[in-house]
């Protein structure tokens, strides 16, 4: 459990996974004579929630039961919101890809374990999912452009899937990849960009307890504009860092280059921790734009997260963290 103190900044949370979202899920459950887990294949329709996954094998395990260990310090924002103001370079270099991204098909979902590792494997995305403690997490989570939102996350931790991982003493970073299919995301046509979208943790980040696997939000199964099945929420970092709809785990003792660094490593490195003293080379970090008040509010170090993860840091002087 994360033991921590309570932030000036932080207010009751009342907005996650309400009471008639909950309602509402079971009362459709039950009119459709379904009790417990869905065993593949079956379909649920959530009618009028933008991108919801109609046809998730998984959705009968949502909602799961929420850790109030973690608060987001403010209120949550509209699912409205933040399902229609997407960052996935896939579908579009743009906010608005929640349509394109439902031509993305989420089963069958392999996850690939590979490196350095007691024994590689292939994992279907259900069969992780009924191995994983999944739990639902209310985090901030605040984009390298400076607008930023609260989110009730449902996942797992990471560590869970490094345990079963069991990587070797050697590995020092986990490296995360999205599918790749042009077929399906068109932005993977625009050959300048280094597809697939690549992503790493070192392995004390991957194994820190705030370093979360989504599965889900606003207790329903992930909706494909924000990563379906599968994408990483590291709430102290810059929303660049947290990979969507992921296919393998690559344990490794070599740092790779991301995405982003690859594009740009001055203005996207691979640290990405977020600090409002420090400037992004063509605008102030000082503060962001709450994406449901359009106000700016400050922007807190670590986004709000530094007495759990600051420590992670204080062996790396000449590392540029927070870029
Ligand atoms: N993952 C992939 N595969 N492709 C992307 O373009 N964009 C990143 C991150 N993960 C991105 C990605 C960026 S820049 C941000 S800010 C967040 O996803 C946005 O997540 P959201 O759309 O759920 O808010």
């Amino acid at each position: 459990m994360l033991i921590r103190n309570k932030q000036g900044w932080e207010i009751s949370e009342n907005r996650a996974t309400s009471e008639d979202v909950f309602l509402n899920r079971r009362h459709l459950l039950k009119m459709m004579g379904i009790g417990g887990l869905i065993a593949g294949g079956s379909s649920l329709a959530f009618p009028g929630i933008p991108g919801a996954a109609e046809t998730d094998p998984s959705a009968a395990l949502y909602p799961v039961p929420r850790n109030d260990a973690f608060v987001g310090g403010r209120p949550i924002t509209p699912e409205e919101i933040s399902t229609t103001y997407n960052n996935f370079y896939e579908f579009g270099s743009h906010k608005n890809i929640s349509k394109a991204a439902q031509a993305l098909k989420v089963r069958p979902w392999t996850v690939k374990i590979d490196g350095m590792v007691e024994t590689e494997m292939e994992i279907g995305i259900d069969d992780l999912l009924a191995k994983m403690p999944l739990e639902e997490r209310v985090y901030r989570h605040r984009c390298v452009e400076a607008w930023s939102m609260v989110v009730p996350w449902s996942g797992f931790q990471l560590s869970e899937l490094v345990k079963l991982a069991a990587p070797t003493t050697s590995a020092k970073y986990l490296v995360m990849q999205t599918f790749e299919d042009k077929s399906v995301a068109s932005g993977q046509k625009q050959f300048w960009y280094p597809w697939p979208y690549t992503e790493a943790l070192t392995m004390a980040e991957a194994t820190h307890e705030l370093a979360f696997m989504v599965t889900g939000m606003y207790g329903k199964p992930m909706p494909k504009q924000n990563g379906a099945p599968l994408r990483l929420a590291v709430p102290w970092k810059y929303g660049f860092k947290q990979i969507k709809s992921i296919v393998r785990f690559h344990f490794t003792d070599k740092r790779p280059e991301t995405f982003w660094e690859k594009l740009n490593s001055r203005e996207y490195g691979f640290w990405a921790n977020v600090n409002p003293e420090v400037r992004h080379p063509r605008w102030s970090q000082a503060t962001e734009r709450d994406l449901e008040t359009g106000k700016r509010i400050p922007t807190l170090m670590y986004n709000g997260y530094a007495n759990e993860v600051a420590s992670l840091y204080k062996d790396l002087g000449n590392e540029r963290l927070f870029m």
